[in-house]
Formats: structure tokens, sequence, C-alpha cells
């Protein structure tokens, strides 16, 4: 799919912005504080109604303005369709081609976008959550029913830890709710178990090769961690496994108030030559490999949504040598359209921009439009 153009209204540091897009890769480049990155955040508020960068609406309108508006259109094969998400007040409305969708989860799936924000880095570095984060919201814009389930799952989840302490507190003997309740954990969390295996399986399927094109060094790969044998198994010996291990453990979850197995004790790791980048690899490895794993999303995203998902690069160009900055341009310069923040392209060779259109950008407002190309 293809974002044609964008508009926006009191949206961060824009009064009013038009913007027309290259249908494979366009740069907006200028000094820092200047608005790049609210260009980047404006299409991912559009596809999927709320910010990477904060969870209030109201920093996202305009200082001193009660509201904001966003409109794209999105093309797809010869189809057009327009978007557009406002919030007015505290309210938040999101139309297709005029009409107003009252469920955001049916807007959701109109345009798919795959970030790359230099935050992402952290992701590596920082504690288990925020990978297990990362699968859940990559999974999740991929497919409607891991979300109902990864909900269920963290409600049951609740109950079963408040129970299990009420168990301890007030000596209960009668344990067969906490059985109901294991038995519901046990069986979102196969559902969850199973969708996360198969999507850090196809992230393998993809990442090593992106990896090494990129650096032109080692092998690159995903492992997810957990306590629960699960590899290679079916959904039915996953949730006997499961059962089998609440069982044993009983008295210690009893003890200890809450749930120690499952889906949200998990986590993965990024390993070169085996070895987890988190505790050996450089800041410049780290950037390089959630990048490649952002990259190996787009046959993902593709083999379920029948088109090409639209590519954000955040700041893309820093802390990677002149080499690295055009093998990723040559990398992307494909049949996919990319939208890159950085303050410059220097060192980027011009051939690889001649399909590019490059935006400059000074205190929100777009002072060149790109539209000769680059090549005035
Ligand atoms: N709600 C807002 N209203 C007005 N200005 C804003 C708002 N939110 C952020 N800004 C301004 O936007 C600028 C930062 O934009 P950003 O896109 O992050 O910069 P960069 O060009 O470095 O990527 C800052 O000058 C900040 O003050
Ligand atoms: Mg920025």
């Amino acid at each position: 799919m293809i974002l044609t153009k964008i508009n926006l209204v009191n949206f961060r540091n824009y009064y009013k912005c038009n913007i027309k897009f290259n249908s494979k890769i366009n740069i907006f480049i200028g000094n820092n504080a200047q608005g790049k990155t609210n260009i980047l955040e404006s299409v991912y508020v559009l596809a999927l109604t709320k910010s990477y960068r904060t969870n209030y609406d109201e920093i996202l309108k305009r200082n001193g303005s009660d509201s904001y508006k966003i409109k794209g259109q999105v093309k797809i094969g010869k189809y057009f369709k327009d978007l557009s998400i406002s919030v007015i007040n505290n309210e938040k409305k999101v139309f297709v081609n005029d009409t107003n969708i009252k469920k955001i989860s049916d807007y959701v799936s109109n345009l798919n976008v795959i970030l790359f924000s230099p935050e992402d880095v952290e992701t590596i570095k920082g504690s288990p959550s925020l990978r297990r984060d990362l699968l859940n919201i990559e999974i999740s814009q991929l497919n409607q029913q891991y979300i109902k389930n990864y909900n269920e799952y963290n409600k049951i989840l609740k109950m079963r830890n408040d129970y299990l302490k009420l168990i301890y507190t007030n000596s209960i003997s009668d344990i067969r709710y906490l059985d109901v309740l294991t038995d519901n954990l046990v069986d979102r969390a196969t559902y969850i178990y199973k969708e996360r295996l198969e999507f850090i399986k196809k992230i393998n399927f993809n990442i090593s090769v992106i990896y090494r094109d990129l650096t032109k060094t080692d092998n690159l790969k995903v492992r997810y961690e957990t306590n629960i044998d699960i590899e290679d198994k079916s959904e039915e010996e996953i949730k006997k496994i499961l059962l089998q291990k609440y069982q044993k453990n009983q008295n210690r979850e009893i003890i200890a108030g809450m749930t120690l197995f499952g889906p949200h004790r998990d986590d993965f790791h990024f390993l070169i030559n085996d070895s987890d980048i988190k505790v050996y690899g450089s800041q410049g490895q780290q950037k390089m490999a959630m990048i490649s794993f952002k990259l190996a999303e787009i046959p993902i995203f593709e083999e379920i949504t029948n088109t090409k998902p639209i590519l954000l690069l955040d700041d893309i160009f820093s802390e990677l040598d002149k080499t690295k900055r055009n093998r990723l341009i040559n990398y992307i310069n494909n049949d996919i359209q990319v939208i890159i923040t950085a303050n410059d392209t220097v060192g980027i060779n011009k051939k690889l921009l001649e399909n590019a259109k490059i935006f400059k950008i000074d205190n929100g407002k777009i002072i060149d439009k790109g539209d000769y190309n680059g090549r005035k």
C-alpha cells in the first residue's frame, strides 16, 4: 500500500500542513526539534489511532488548540481510500471514506505501518516486559484474535493471582475455583504461545539474511525464552505440559501469591553467534539488529494483508557509518514505500536517492517540498 498524501491540522507543532508522498523513498531532513519525528508520528497515529510517544491525545494537539486532525489517502492497487482521525475536545473519531467507524478495532487494519524509532533499541537492552510488549504490539496489528486472547489472559491472570493470595491468607481449602481459573488461563496461554512462536519462527526465517546484507557480518537470530518446554509441541501437548506445571507447583504458587509460569513471564533474545547482544553487542550492533527485526516483519505483514506495509524509519542514520547508511538505503530502495527522518543525507550515494523525495523541515513548516525530486 501507498500513502499518497497527508493533511495535518493542529497536530504537534504543525498548524496546517499538506504533504504529497512519493511512492518510494521520502526523506524528511532538518535540524533537531523542528518537527521531523512529528510527521512520522502523525502517520502512525492515522494508522493505529494512538501514538507510540505518548498515551495522551492532549499532548498531540498543537499548544493552545483544543483539537487535532489528520487526514490521509491510501492507495492499494488501483483503489483509493480516505482515512481521517480527529480529536475534538476529548472525543476521538475515525473515518474511512467519510463513514464514521464506531469501533477502533474495525478501523486499524486500513493502514499498516512498521515503525523503527531510536527508542526501540532500548527494547533490546531493557527489561523483558519491553520485549513482550514489542511482540504483543506487532502480533496484535496482524491478528485481532491475539488481542482478544491476550486481554482475557491478563484478566484471568489477575483473578488467579488474587485467588492464590486469598488461599494463602485465609487458608481456603477448596481449590476447585483455582482449577477453573487455571483451565481458563491455560486455554489463553496456549493460544498466545502458539502465535508468538509462529511469529518468532517467521522472523527467524528472514532476519539473518537481512542482518548479513546490512552488516556483511555474522548471523543474527531471535530466540524465545520460556520456563515451559513448548518447542515443537502441538497445542494439545502445550496445554498438558502447562497444566502439569501448575499442578506440580501449586504450593509454590500459593506461597508466592502469584502465577509463576506462563507467557507473562517470558522473554526473547537477539543472538549473534549464539551470544546475547543485550550483554555483548555494541550500540551499533543493537541498532542494526532492531532495524533488521523490523525489516524482517515486512514479508510477514505482506503474507497476511496481501500488500506491503509502509516503513517509518525515525532518525535512521545516526550512529551508522557511511557504508551502513548506504547499504540500508540500498536495501529499502525497493518495492516499498518508506518515510525516513534524518538530520541530512550526507554521505548517501546520489544514485540511491534518485527515487527519493527530500523534504526540508524548519520549525513546523515544510520549507522544501521535494517536488524537484532532490535533483534541483
Ligand atoms: N503539542 C505540541 N504543540 C506545539 N509544539 C509541539 C507539541 N509537541 C511537540 N512540539 C514541538 O515539536 C518539536 C519537536 O518535534 P520533533 O518532530 O520531535 O523534532 P525532530 O525534528 O527533532 O524530530 C519541538 O520543538 C516541540 O516543542
Ligand atoms: Mg526526531
